[in-house]
């Protein structure tokens, strides 16, 4: 064997045998672990304090964007604390926020007046989807929401 060959069966090995970690190295496919529910999602399952019943009073509404659960919408006093109700105000046509109307006793989106339900319900388009909803109770001096 001439020099020259041997020198070009050495590379043409060297060549075969990385090629594998090469591909391997330039493989799209990554691994993901699935971790179990962390505390902080086990968390929003549970009831969370989204405010006073003295501000719930004031007006009949609390509306809390940032709460653990995201925005809720609870209406009701504690005069009537077993009809407290709870939603996600967030209109399901484009994410206005819904406001209730007490006296047609629905909620109303100013944006393209779509209404709902007290449950949630679509009662008009232009929304098609439900408000979702949320347990409500309240307790001593605080009002609390579930997800259903
Ligand atoms: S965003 Fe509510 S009806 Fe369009």
């Amino acid at each position: 064997m001439k020099r020259r060959e041997f020198f070009n069966w050495v590379g043409l090995g060297l060549l075969a045998s990385s090629l594998p970690v090469a591909i391997a190295a330039c493989s799209s496919d990554t691994t993901t672990t699935t971790t179990a529910s962390s505390p902080a999602q086990a968390a929003t399952k549970d009831w969370q304090k989204v405010g006073t019943v003295a501000e719930l009073d004031k007006t009949g509404q609390l509306l809390v964007q940032d709460s653990p659960i995201g925005a809720v919408l609870v209406v009701g006093t504690s005069k009537a604390a077993k009809d407290v109700i709870a939603v996600n105000p967030t209109c399901t046509h484009q994410g206005c926020t819904v406001a209730w109307k007490a006296n047609k006793n629905h909620f109303v989106c100013p944006c393209h007046d779509a209404e709902y339900s007290g449950d949630g319900k679509v009662q008009k388009s232009p929304a098609e989807k439900p408000l979702k909803t949320y347990l409500a109770k309240i307790e001593s001096d605080s009002v609390f929401v579930k997800p259903v």
